[in-house]
């Protein structure tokens, strides 16, 4: 029976939510509608995430858990880097599934569920190459003023730890008319924030040489696109981010001045058993030459501890690392070994509680480091794009150009604008302030 409705539950990163956006897209397209509740829909996704050890084990339990208590005519589907990394292996595990379907075939999605209901068997797809012919304009999108907008899939850099190149195969590049069509289109829309995503969006345009477009001439031309506000992109690997994209950010007027910057470790011995191809000091260089062209830019981070071998005082390096850099978020993970990467050849030989106890320092520091930066940004003014009420539904919340949150007080009427605000204090993590420009609201200056 045609499913009418259809659920999808998303997990892992920005490029599953696209993912998910565009699935449901094509369902919509389709005519199913969205089921408010997982156990109402006909049709129930997985769109599943394998970076972690621990966010497999979510998936896993919920996969067990369900069957029970659905509809049970319902089709349930797995997707994303999961069903790339199990592969066939998950009908075995889970017979109640439908069909298993990989990052790479997320086109195909409406063909597998018509194979599901005529055949009445499982259907499994899970190709290792994503062919560059995806209608991204149907993705459906439920925020209004910001969009994630792919840009390049897969990754080539095979750090010893990471599933990633196995499960979203290697990068493809999408043309840069595509991605221009739609930024105008989300442009028109009233779209104010675009995320260009990808794995590395640095490596933008390598794979294609004959396009003559590498990331910072695609930036150059989406900055151009009329009534373009904000410019993100995540996530870049230093090796790959050029003085011409330094220059972009300098010069660019809509492109944020914050950069997903991620080391990972401080010590270059283990930076070289991760296979990330720069040394601690050439990746200081880097920020330091970003610096000098931006001295505003706000870097973030990813950071992995206990990988195998490290020693405290490799530790201790990550540590000061991150102490001289000062950045302004940092993602912090304990490593987790995954099957079919190089790491998993190496004893995961840190303690659990070792790896806990690093991670916990690390954190402690980040948070000394972001209080004393907030402490020196109270009274200053920043643009600020207006997303929705916070929690208590009294103020309005929102995020600087740095990707800072921000409350204040102001009318719903501010929602989906970007407004001056003065921060004056702040609360867990988020800046307080008042609205610098009451009498303009519609004020578009930059901060
Ligand atoms: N264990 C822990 N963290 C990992 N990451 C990727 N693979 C692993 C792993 N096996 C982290 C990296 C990456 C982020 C998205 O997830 O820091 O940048
Ligand atoms: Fe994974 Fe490294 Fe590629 Fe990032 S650059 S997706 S960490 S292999």
């Amino acid at each position: 029976m045609e499913p009418k409705t259809y659920f999808i539950r998303t997990y892992g990163c920005q490029m599953n939510e696209l993912d998910t956006e565009i699935m449901a897209g094509q369902l919509e397209k389709r005519g199913l509608i969205p089921s408010l509740k997982e156990e109402n829909a006909d049709l129930l996704i997985f769109n599943t995430c394998s970076i972690r050890d621990l966010a497999e084990r979510k998936v896993m339990g919920k996969l067990g858990r369900i069957g029970r208590g659905q509809k049970n005519h319902a089709i349930i589907g797995v997707t994303g880097c999961m069903a790339m990394a199990k592969k066939d292996a998950l009908f075995r595990k889970f017979p109640h599934l439908d069909f298993v379907m990989g990052t790479n075939n997320i086109t195909e999605l409406g063909a597998i569920v018509d194979e599901v209901l005529y055949t009445k068997r499982p259907v499994f797809k899970t190709d290792d190459h994503f062919e560059e012919n995806l209608d991204y304009l149907v993705a459906k999108r439920d925020n209004k003023m910001k969009a994630h907008v792919s840009i390049i899939r897969g990754c080539d850099k095979f750090c010893t730890y990471c599933v990633v190149p196995y499960t979203r195969g290697q990068e493809v590049s999408r043309p840069p008319e595509s991605i221009l069509e739609e930024c105008r289109r989300l442009v028109d829309a009233g779209y104010k924030e675009i995320t260009l995503l990808g794995q590395n969006v640095n490596s933008y345009g390598k794979d294609k040489p004959e396009w003559n477009c590498l990331f910072h001439d695609l930036l150059y031309q989406i900055d151009k696109i009329p009534g373009m506000q904000r410019i993100r992109f995540m996530t870049s690997h230093p090796i790959d981010i050029t003085v011409e994209l330094m220059q972009a950010i300098r010069d660019l007027p809509s492109l944020c001045e914050f950069v997903h910057f991620p080391i990972q470790a401080g010590s270059s011995r283990i930076l070289k058993k991760m296979h990330r191809i720069y040394t601690k000091e050439q990746y200081l260089e880097k920020v330091g030459l970003l610096r000098e062209h931006v001295p505003n830019v706000s870097l973030g981070t990813d950071i992995i501890v206990g990988f195998p071998t490290e020693t405290e005082e490799e530790f201790l390096e990550t540590y000061e690392v991150m102490k001289q850099i000062r950045y302004s978020v940092a993602f912090i993970y304990a490593y987790s070994p995954r099957k079919g990467t190089p790491a998993m050849r190496w004893k995961d030989d840190i303690p659990e509680e070792v790896k806990q106890d690093r991670l916990q320092r690390l954190l402690d520091l980040q948070n000394e480091i972001a209080n004393e930066e907030r402490q020196t940004l109270l009274g200053q003014t920043f643009e600020v794009l207006v997303e929705r009420h916070n929690k208590d539904g009294k103020m309005l919340k929102g995020r600087t150009r740095c990707w800072k949150k921000v409350i204040f007080e102001g009318g719903e009427d501010l929602i989906g604008t970007l407004q001056q605000v003065k921060v004056h204090s702040y609360g867990h993590q988020t800046f307080i302030g008042e609205l610098a420009s009451p009498l303009n609201p519609l004020s578009l200056t930059s901060g």
